[in-house]
């Protein structure tokens, strides 16, 4: 995954930490916040939080007061340097996306009265979500429902975009059936629903313990681990008419390959070390299968949860101090679900 599906805004924090710099009087107009930020790349535990200021916002910007911040696996690989360790890019503050109160304006936005301070609003970026107030250009942003929480609607859009692009690539039609890997995950628990919503039949792999809720939700679970192919294909004697990896593991690819037959039938939004399989990656490129479909299908997704057409528990929270810990647990690939910051 690039980032670059993320939407155009760019990130805007402008900081002066007490890890990257002596403290320097902030800025006329400029808000001390908190950033959870790693001097260097590695794992979580290079996230520290420190203190900071941020500029008023620029024209075309509004500062929004975070109040819920979604993690995801995303996060935690670029900080790994996986997708390059450009050092001019440190300290780094990871994060995709958040849910918050504006409470300020640059003057453009106040003379189109498009936001206004008090509008709650949700962002997705390509990073710097884990801030406790942020500066954001206003292409993107999302209003938040008013009966969606700070913590669902900062938990959503990142996966639930991902998810819409997962099933438009593959295209069910009424009474397909459709493998999902990884369906207990965040990105898997939402493609099972939309394609159930689809008319798919979904078999879906998760541990044990996941099993009843996925039911719940209308799919039929299965183990993954030694033995799954046979045991998908014991349940669907048809075969599959395609799969949706969020595992990318091997398992994953060599069962989805000998299950689906076509490789282009497979869809994977994590297993890009096996692209030489011939599978599709789906990862933010706009040249890719229903790229579109990320940013476009947020509203609709934020709205769908508001409504309670889609189920998205939010599976831990934790206090924005503790940034390090919930991206570790998202990283371990066991959170069981979304994981999300909580701020104030
Ligand atoms: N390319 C993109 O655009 C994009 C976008 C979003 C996310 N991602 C990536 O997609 C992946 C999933 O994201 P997520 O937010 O859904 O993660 P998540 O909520 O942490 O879910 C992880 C899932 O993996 C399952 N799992 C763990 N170990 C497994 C194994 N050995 N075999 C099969 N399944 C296993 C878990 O199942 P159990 O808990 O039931 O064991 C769980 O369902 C992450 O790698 C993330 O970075 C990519």
């Amino acid at each position: 995954m690039t980032g670059n599906d993320i939407c155009a805004s760019e990130v805007s924090l402008r900081m002066s930490s007490a890890a990257s710099a002596p403290a320097d009087p902030a800025p006329r107009g400029a808000r001390r916040i908190l950033a959870a930020q790693a001097a260097r790349y590695g794992s979580p535990e290079e996230l520290r939080v420190v203190e900071g200021s941020l500029a008023a916002p620029a024209a075309n910007e509004v500062t929004i007061e975070t109040r819920a911040i979604g993690v995801n696996g995303f996060d935690a690989k670029m900080l790994s340097g996986v997708f390059g360790r450009d050092e001019s890019a440190l300290p780094l503050v990871p994060g995709l996306e958040l849910a918050g109160v504006i409470t300020a304006v640059g003057d453009r936005i106040a003379a189109d009265g498009s936001y206004k301070i008090g509008d709650e609003v949700v962002s997705a970026t390509s990073s710097g979500a884990y801030a406790t107030s942020v500066n954001r250009d206003t292409t993107g942003l999302l209003r938040k429902p008013g009966d969606l929480t700070f913590e669902q609607a900062a938990g959503l859009v990142v996966v639930g975009g991902t998810a819409a692009q997962l099933v438009a690539a593959a295209a069910p039609t009424e009474g397909q059936t459709i493998l999902i890997h990884g369906a207990s995950g965040a990105v898997g628990r939402l493609a099972a629903q939309l394609a159930i919503a689809e008319g798919a039949r979904v078999i879906g792999t998760a541990s044990a313990k996941h099993h009843e809720r996925l039911r719940e939700l209308g799919v039929e679970p299965v183990a993954y681990g030694e033995g799954l192919e046979q045991r998908v294909r014991d349940v669907t004697p048809d075969g599959v008419a395609a799969a949706l990896d969020t595992v990318g593991n091997d398992e994953a690819i060599d069962v989805s390959l000998a299950i689906v037959g076509d490789p282009q039938r497979v869809f994977t939004i994590a297993g890009f070390s096996r692209l030489d399989t011939g599978i599709v990656p789906l990862d933010g490129r706009p040249d890719q299968p229903a790229a579109e479909v990320r940013v476009a299908s947020r509203p609709g997704l934020l709205r769908a949860l508001a409504t309670g057409e889609l189920s998205f528990p939010i599976a831990a929270t934790f206090p924005f101090e503790q940034a390090a810990e919930a991206l570790t647990l998202v990283a371990s690939g066991r959170a069981g679900g979304k994981v999300v910051l909580v701020v104030g």
